[in-house]
């Protein structure tokens, strides 16, 4: 099939472009140009790049005819984060796609209350990113089952891979967090560490939309959440993470008006952003629907992406 992928050369593109390839698909990669896969693969001279800017083409109204233009059977949309910019996507595809994946997050769920999370619980997000997301998990369900728009939906956890770095122990983006575990320095967390973090690998998430084209049937018209087995509490986190460098994890709770003084404000958010949610989500309907069996647990995730950014020098031990 002739698969377009929106977006596809960033985080998951590079797992799911050469997926795609081996499998015998023609893929076309839409994107500004700008960005690179994280790791080279010669099954990328295969794809064709089309140049496109989705933001300009969507102010003229021309992003989805554009796309529609590549006359795909499947198209995977990696990059949509407001409901208008679906809609005038799914405008120009009806009737001429036998596919339509969605990028989605597990962030549709807000905070967490009943966890695992299945897809099924009432969504409740807060934050613009994540209200969009449900907003278009809720317009592409009624296309599909109203419309008979062959629509699916797969919600990642917080993505981890080889060239970029995992939230971490903290819930934030402070790799100082590493180095302070792997020397068996003291590490503050909020609370009692015991809020979760919901990691996903990139190929995992490839694998994932592989299942869920060889899937159709199955697929079409539901949302999956394509995360790890199991969900990680900070605090279980950081031990693993020392643990790895043979050193006991020195670790000291704060509670988190105390604890968001420590940090700077950017890293305070992050962390808010994260744990205000807690997410902890169930794989049960992709395993039992699609056949997804990811490959690696949070922490085997975490660990592939460290090993490599302590390799290149970026974290330091
Ligand atoms: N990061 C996470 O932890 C996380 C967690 C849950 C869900 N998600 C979801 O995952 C999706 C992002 O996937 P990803 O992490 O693989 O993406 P990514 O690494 O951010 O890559 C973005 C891709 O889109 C292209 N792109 C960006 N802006 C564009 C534009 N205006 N026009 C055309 N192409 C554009 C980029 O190439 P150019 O720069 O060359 O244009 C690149 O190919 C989003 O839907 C996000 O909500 C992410």
């Amino acid at each position: 099939m002739h698969v377009v992928v929106i977006g596809g050369s960033g985080h998951v593109g590079t797992y799911l472009v050469p997926r795609l390839v081996r499998a015998g698909h023609q893929v076309t990669n839409v994107s500004r140009g700008a960005a690179q896969p994280y790791t080279p693969d010669p099954a990328w001279q295969a794809v064709r790049t089309v140049t496109l800017d989705r933001e300009a083409e969507e102010a003229r109204c021309a992003f989805g005819t554009a796309i529609a233009a590549l006359k795909p059977d499947v198209v995977i949309d990696m990059i949509c984060f407001k409901e208008a910019s679906c809609v005038q996507l799914v405008e120009a595809l009806r009737g001429r796609v036998q596919h339509f994946l969605h990028t989605g997050t597990i962030w549709i769920h807000g905070h967490s209350t009943q966890v695992p999370a299945t897809e099924d619980l009432p969504k409740r997000p807060f934050g613009e990113y994540g209200i969009q997301k449900a907003a278009i998990e809720a317009y592409l369900q009624r296309e599909a089952r109203l419309n008979g728009f062959p629509a699916t939906l797969l919600h990642p956890g917080h993505i981890v891979g080889v060239g970029w770095a995992p939230v971490g122990p903290a819930g934030n983006g402070d790799l100082t967090v590493f180095e302070k575990l792997a020397r068996g320095e003291e590490v503050l967390l909020p609370n009692f560490g015991l809020e979760t973090l919901h990691h996903i690998h990139a190929d995992d998430i490839a694998h994932a939309f592989m299942q869920s084209m060889s899937h159709w049937s199955e697929s079409v018209g539901e949302s999956f959440h394509i995360v790890s087995p199991a969900a990680l509490t900070l605090r279980g986190y950081a031990e693993a993470v020392a643990d790895w460098f043979g050193q006991p994890a020195q670790l000291r709770f704060l509670p988190w008006p105390e604890w968001r003084q420590t940090v700077s404000e950017e890293h305070a958010t992050q962390t808010w952003e994260h744990i205000a949610r807690s997410p902890n989500a169930s794989i049960e309907k992709a395993k039992r629907l699609i056949e997804y069996q990811p490959r690696y647990s949070s922490l085997q995730a975490i660990r592939e992406s460290l090993d490599a950014l302590i390799a290149s020098g970026v974290i330091k031990i």
